[in-house]
């Protein structure tokens, strides 16, 4: 079975008007797996399209027959170095190295220990909330995306890992600054990661400039500066080495640096690519849900209203924005020996895209699965993954979510769309690039 005929999912334009839910359930329907062709290029001869529910979680479910490590987790194939690169992420980790790296953070993440980061979040959201005031007074209109929901994630990861505040606004820069780099050659389009050489978030090569403690990422001058991925390895790697120098803390970075990884300790340098790549999968994905978080409750008035008459729903309504609006699109494996994936053999060597999209609308799963409905229960979405790759930061990303969510209404008594939201141009993120509107404070 190929995709060809009806729709090109590897094309990120087809992404550009919303996910092409109608398309995803006719190829579903008629068979869970589905080739896809790519002529040419990073990701040629092509890949095996999961669509079915049950097919995406077994092949997220077999890490040592379908493999991260092996090819990454996107589609186009990188460079040799860059695979590398890649491959000293827990992301694209097999086991049993992953569950090495894995199990000394793992206590950090559970439900109990992130309830603890609660009032934090709160104490951020709320300052996120009276900016966006104060800039919704001066000018009417606030761009959403990157102006509100933006500024949550960096802050928490600020707070987890213990960084000075003082470099909170420099480690934010230098995080969009990433974000950007998958936009290259693509700027007045509508949103750019993705596509012919999309990173999927995994990458960032934009220059940048300026230095932390309140200046601009990328030490003094676009001309020669470090891409930001590097740049923000090496100022956490500078971090690591000041805090070893200082008594012992309680926090992510205490943990990371006394830390036991498969008989080894973190050098400094491991440190700084575990941070960026906690800003890397953490970012944008977070960012994501809030605002398109916001879409769907704006263009379901009838949910925003139930929502704002009973706070309670929120964890549900989170749960309905994960699964409606998932950040992403797919992550990759790489068959590691001839398979078999529902009713369709498979090659050793070949790639496969579990679709968390059309997996999420799975209409043997999920009951109406169009329609959005924050009082779905139960929900069992597929938008952090599944197995071995659950995503570490899940609990994190559901806090972040509700106490937004419950700051956001409480501060404002009417939002409404101020002009069209624009998507970002991606095969692999869900995303918006812009969503303007007009908050009016309760
Ligand atoms: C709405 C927000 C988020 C979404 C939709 C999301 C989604 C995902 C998905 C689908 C995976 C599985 C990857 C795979 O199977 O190959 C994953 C893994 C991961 N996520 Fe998240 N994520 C989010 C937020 C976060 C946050 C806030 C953090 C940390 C601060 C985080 C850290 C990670 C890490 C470290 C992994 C790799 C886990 C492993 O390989 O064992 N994520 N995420």
């Amino acid at each position: 079975m190929t995709t060809s005929a009806l729709v090109d999912l590897y094309d990120p334009d087809t992404y550009l008007a919303g996910p092409p839910h109608e398309a995803f359930a006719a190829l579903r329907r008629a068979s869970p797996v589905h080739w896809q062709e790519v002529p040419t290029g990073p990701a040629a001869p092509g890949y095996w399209a999961v669509l079915g529910y049950a097919e995406v979680e077994h092949v997220l479910c077999a890490p040592e027959l379908f493999s991260s490590e092996e090819g990454g987790v996107v589609l186009d194939d990188l460079p040799p170095d860059r695979l590398a690169q890649m491959r000293g992420m827990l992301l694209a980790m097999d086991p049993p190295r992953h569950r090495d790296y894995r199990r000394p953070l793992a206590h950090r993440f559970t439900h109990r220990a992130v309830a603890m980061l609660e009032g934090r979040v709160r104490d951020a959201s709320r300052v996120i909330m009276r900016e966006a005031a104060e800039r919704g007074r001066s000018g009417g209109e606030v761009e959403f995306v990157s102006e509100v929901a933006g500024q949550l994630p960096t802050r928490v990861v600020g707070e987890l890992m213990g960084l000075p505040r003082e470099d909170w606004d420099y480690v934010h820069r230098l995080a969009e600054a990433l974000n950007r780099g998958q936009d290259a050659g693509d700027a007045d389009r509508a949103g750019v990661e993705g596509g012919e050489g999309d990173k999927g978030g995994m990458d960032g090569v934009g220059p940048s400039r300026g230095g932390p403690g309140g200046s601009e990422p990328g030490g003094g001058g676009a001309e020669g500066a470090a891409a930001p991925t590097v740049e923000m390895a090496m100022y956490a790697a500078g971090f690591a080495a000041r805090r070893r120098a200082q008594p012992p803390r309680d926090d992510l970075t205490g943990l990371l640096l006394a830390g036991d990884f498969g008989g080894r300790t973190m050098s400094d340098l491991d440190y700084g690519s575990f941070f960026v790549q906690l800003v890397t999968a953490g970012n944008d994905t977070t960012q994501t849900m809030l605002s398109s978080g916001l879409l769907a409750l704006l263009t379901h008035p009838d949910q925003l209203a139930g929502l704002r008459a009973d706070p309670s729903l929120a964890p549900g309504a989170v749960e309905e924005i994960l699964r409606w609006a998932n950040p992403l699109h797919y992550f990759r494996r790489t068959a590691a020996a001839d398979a078999g994936v529902g009713g369709v053999r498979m090659r050793a060597g070949d790639r496969l895209a579990t679709y968390f999209t059309a997996a999420n609308r799975d209409e043997t799963v999920f009951e109406d699965p169009d329609r959005f409905d924050i009082r779905r229960s139960p929900n069992r979405h597929l938008s952090f993954g599944k197995g071995e790759h659950f995503c570490l930061g899940a609990h994190l990303a559901r806090l972040e979510g509700r106490v937004f969510l419950e700051e956001l209404l409480s501060s404002f008594a009417k939002i409404e769309l101020a002009g069209t939201p624009t998507r970002v141009r991606s095969n692999l993120n869900n995303g918006l690039k812009s969503l303007p509107v007009r908050l009016t404070p309760a």
